[in-house]
């Protein structure tokens, strides 16, 4: 699962037992080398959603760690491109990794918690990628409030979301025996490290993005192929601030 650049086992045992946030600063120097990096794959196939939309005049990454999906908005927009994330340690890795230059974008770094976005309505693009595991339901109205604050009139919110795996299946039961290991940790130990996987489901989250102000759409990344039943086993989620 891990290259041998990546953390060793007492270094993801030490940073699951920090927050969330102390967490993710012991973890930037190593974290491209681990596969909570959203991948290329994924990276590639959202790009190739939103190209024919585009091109935009400013993007911003939410929750955008070392910067995987600043490198999507550095293609699709013109102006200026924000990353946000609160890990001072991942913010300074994606300021290294993405070197501003040429005639692409203005680049911006903020520091800043997603639950209390600083942002007026100044971006008419945001994604995030791989970051929603980290927010309780409970805080997902202001994460998505600020998101649709921080959009001008039109903007878009787009995000991938990958279908769950059919019950009883392993992988099922995988992502079970994580969250469940992980309520158990926060039950017993301070500060919190919140991460779960089966907490954002796509009926709740239309929902939610709908009850802020968004018009929702959905749309099938057909290069992740299709359940048996049909269904795809990736959708794209584009809220539009109208
Ligand atoms: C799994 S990493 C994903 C990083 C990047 N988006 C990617 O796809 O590779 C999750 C990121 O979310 C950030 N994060 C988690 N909770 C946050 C919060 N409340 N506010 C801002 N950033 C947060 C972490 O610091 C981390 O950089």
């Amino acid at each position: 699962m891990f290259t041998p650049h990546g953390p060793t086992l007492r270094e993801l045992a030490t940073q699951a037992l920090s927050s969330t946030q102390r967490g993710y600063d012991l973890l930037a120097p190593k974290f491209d080398h681990t596969p909570y990096r959203t991948s290329d794959r994924v990276l590639d196939a959202v790009a190739g959603a939103l190209r024919p939309l585009g091109p935009f005049r400013a993007g911003l990454d939410v929750c955008c760690g070392t910067g995987a999906g600043v490198g999507v908005l550095r293609e699709l927009c013109r102006e200026r491109v924000t990353g946000v994330d609160f890990s001072a340690g991942m913010l300074d890795r994606a300021r290294a990794a993405h070197a501003p230059g040429g005639s692409s974008p203005e680049l911006h770094w903020v520091r800043a918690d997603a639950r209390a976005l600083p942002f007026v309505p100044s971006f008419d693009l945001a994604v995030s990628f791989g970051a929603f595991g980290h927010f309780l339901p409970a805080e997902r109205p202001a994460l998505f409030a600020g998101v649709h604050r921080a959009l001008r009139p039109g903007g878009r919110f787009v995000f991938p979301i990958p279908a769950p795996p059919p019950v009883g299946s392993p992988p099922y039961w995988e992502l079970w025996a994580f969250d469940t290991a992980m309520r158990v940790r926060n039950l017993l130990w301070r500060p919190r490290f919140i991460m779960y996987y089966r907490t954002f489901r796509l009926t709740d989250v239309v929902a939610e993005l709908t009850r802020t102000g968004f018009t929702v759409e959905l749309s099938p990344l057909e290069e992740f192929g299709r359940q048996p039943g049909g269904a795809p086993r990736c959708r794209l989620v584009t809220a539009l601030r109208p």
